[in-house]
């Protein structure tokens, strides 16, 4: 056993700097979804956390890497225990059934994981009691006596310190168990200052900065010994030199993301792909990835992974899903609906990274129709259209400058694509998926006005713009070319159909080395298909107005005003400088202004359309000697101007001084 530890030690020094330049001379890149528990259907949040990294892995993969991505099942623990006896079966029959729903659920998600742990598997138990035993010869396990609060469908020990009077779960808000029995704890509090230290030295290691602090100040409070072992149910690990007890089943799970990187069983993988690049957790479970996990891999002496990242919570009505609230949306109705591409496309674009997001099925709607239907899909079928109406279906590269406006329209279009490539990818590499989507779909918007623009059924009815009008295809489908490889992560069903419609092949072995403009080849055949986003016509559920009392402004028929009239209404520019969303309410955000001088509360009716963070910052036009009005109980001094239609609504924003007058 400790073999593996003396040749790791070894081997981390030699090969401190070679790390991903080995075997087929990728650099390697590790990213892991947490392990799900088996306790219940997964719902559309955990689609969520586990669309995020899959995007990633497969944006790694494009991007050059040799990606290892993995998820799994948490299995073991009291909860399981009590679920399978209420079942009437026994805890494995009970988890195989629901571990059976997951993968078909990823399949269904088309998530590319390269592997998928079970803790219940025997290459993960071995490693579990390996770790527990070294742990304990180096003198960080002791035995003791627990007496003390857990949360048991969390799993959770809550020291005192940590609660209120109520002893309610800090985390979910469910009543805590006491309970006291005898235990083993792991010497946590040894290791708080080398944490702090790792923490200093290493200032991105937990992402985003928020979750960063709040992990400091829970460290600052105090750092206790952890309970990692129970005695009072046996659904897990025995502990190796003492079978009364099982493994606390959150150092069982957390031991998963080395168990699959082979840190037994394949030495050599486990070389190249430990320490994980990233391990991507929700963030009521940073606390245990980001403290109790790297103190656990100092005591064991192996190396720390490089970054956790916290992802905010998909709510529903601004609250988290959970069966007790009946408030769960389960992600098959959704996904035999719409579709895995339009799911995924919607949780990444509209929900902010790290940011609590409200799911919404009009968004969602709205998004399918304007951004993946409309300007997408209709790209692709306009331009194939043109090439097989024109050109009988082949791509020519044709000569732009033979007309001077269609030259200049075809060079910029040339360049806006290297640079939204360039955009896209240093988006992506930082985290920033929804910033790197907008880029790919300014450049979307742009095609499509190129297409306006150059006009090329005017081009086919004069004989002297045959290879303008060549030249114009040919820059649609090469601009597709680029934006197929681009979507890949996000919604990799249509990128494919793009690609194949574009008469291109080996979809599956292009990275974007092969992306620098001209590579599609003269003489390429297109293959036009059906729309590759059909339009969802809006049904009465979702077009009928919400049901929640908000007050908004009556609709009035406008009479004519004169000028006088008109300045009666004071427009001044307002710079955002908080927005949060109103509790209970869907529509409404609460903001507060500035107006140069003042400061004002606003309410506005856009949480449909836009998340709280995207407006931080922004400057609107604000109608300022409004009459002040309570909204759901909070003062709205003044209105934000919007413009809206057919379901879709826009704030404009605009790039002028706060307090400056509009007339
Ligand atoms: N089994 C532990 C993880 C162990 S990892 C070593 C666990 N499982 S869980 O099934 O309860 O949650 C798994 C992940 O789903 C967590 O990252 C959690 O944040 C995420 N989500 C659960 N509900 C969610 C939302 N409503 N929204 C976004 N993510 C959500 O914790």
């Amino acid at each position: 056993m400790s073999d593996i530890f003396v040749n790791m030690a070894k081997k981390k020094y030699i090969n401190k700097n070679s790390r991903g330049l080995m075997m087929n001379g990728k650099p390697k890149y590790y990213i892991t979804t947490p392990i799900y528990y088996p306790s219940a259907k997964l719902h559309i949040g955990h689609t969520y956390c586990t669309s995020i990294a899959d995007s990633m892995a497969r944006f790694k993969r494009l991007d050059g890497y040799d990606v290892m991505f993995l998820t799994g099942s948490d299995e073991h623990g009291q909860k399981i225990e009590e679920k399978a006896e209420e079942a009437g079966v026994t805890p494995i029959e009970y988890v195989d059934n629901i571990v059976a729903l997951f993968k078909q659920l990823w399949r269904e998600l088309n998530i590319s994981n390269d592997d998928f742990i079970r803790t219940t598997e025997e290459r993960h138990s071995k490693v579990v009691q390996m770790l527990f035993q070294r742990a304990y010869d180096r003198g960080d396990i002791y035995l003791g006596k627990y007496e003390g609060w857990y949360c048991i469908p969390d799993e959770t020990f809550w020291p005192e310190n940590k609660l209120t009077e109520d002893h309610v779960c800090p985390d979910c808000g469910r009543p805590l168990k006491r309970i006291s029995e005898d235990a083993y704890f792991f010497r946590m509090s040894k290791y708080a200052d080398r944490w702090m230290k790792f923490i200093e030295e290493n200032p991105d290691f937990i992402q985003p900065a928020s979750r960063r602090n709040e992990m400091i100040q829970f460290v600052k409070s105090g750092l206790e010994d952890l309970c990692v072992s129970r005695t009072s149910f046996t659904w897990g690990i025995p502990v190796p030199f003492d079978s009364k007890h099982v493994v606390y089943v959150w150092f069982d799970a957390l031991v998963n993301y080395v168990t699959a990187a082979g840190i037994i069983d394949n030495p050599e993988k486990f070389d190249e792909f430990w320490p994980a690049d990233v391990h991507l957790v929700g963030k009521e479970i940073v606390r245990f990835h980001a403290i109790i996990w790297p103190i656990m891999l100092m005591s064991l002496g192996i190396e720390l992974p490089k970054k956790i990242y916290g992802h905010g919570w998909l709510i529903v009505d601004g609250e988290k899903m959970s069966k007790s609230k009946g408030n769960v949306v389960d992600p098959i109705p959704l996904l035999q609906e719409f579709g895995s591409d339009a799911i995924r496309y919607y949780l990444l674009n509209d929900i902010q990274l790290g940011q609590d997001g409200n799911f919404s099925r009009e968004r969602l709607i709205n998004r399918i129709n304007s951004d993946l239907s409309n300007d997408l899909g209709n790209l692709l079928h306009r331009s194939l259209s043109m090439v097989e109406k024109y050109r009988n279906g082949f791509i020519s590269k044709g000569d732009p400058t033979l007309n001077e406006s269609v030259y200049e329209a075809s060079t910029e279009i040339e360049r806006h694509a290297e640079e939204t490539l360039l955009a896209f990818r240093r988006d992506m590499n930082e985290w920033k998926i929804n910033d790197a989507l907008k880029a790919v779909w300014t450049y979307v918007r742009s095609l499509n006005k190129y297409i306006d623009v150059t006009m090329p059924w005017n081009l086919a009815k004069e004989d002297s713009q045959r290879q303008v009008l060549d030249a114009v295809l040919y820059h649609l489908c090469e601009g597709m070319r680029f934006i197929s490889l681009m979507v890949e992560p996000v919604i990799p069903i249509a990128a494919e159909k793009i690609w194949e419609q574009l008469g291109l092949k080996d979809f599956k072995e292009k990275t974007y080395a092969d992306l620098s403009w001209g590579g599609l080849e003269e003489g390429t055949k297109v293959n036009k298909g059906d729309p590759i986003f059909p339009r969802i016509e809006l049904d009465k559920e979702v077009t009928e107005p919400e049901k929640e009392k908000v007050e908004v402004m009556k609709k009035e028929t406008v009479p004519q005003i004169t000028i006088d009239d008109f300045f009666k209404t004071e427009l001044r520019i307002a710079e955002i400088l908080t927005a949060e969303k109103v509790e209970k309410s869907k529509k409404l955000i609460h903001m507060t202004v500035s107006l140069g001088e003042e400061t004002r509360s606003v309410v506005s009716g856009i949480a449909d359309y836009y998340e709280p963070s995207e407006l931080i910052g922004k400057h609107v036009i604000f109608v300022s000697n409004l009459k002040p009005a309570k909204l759901m109980g909070i003062e709205s001094q003044g209105m934000i101007l919007a413009a809206s239609k057919d379901g879709k609504l826009v704030v404009p924003f605009v790039d002028m001084p706060a307090g400056a007058k509009v007339k």
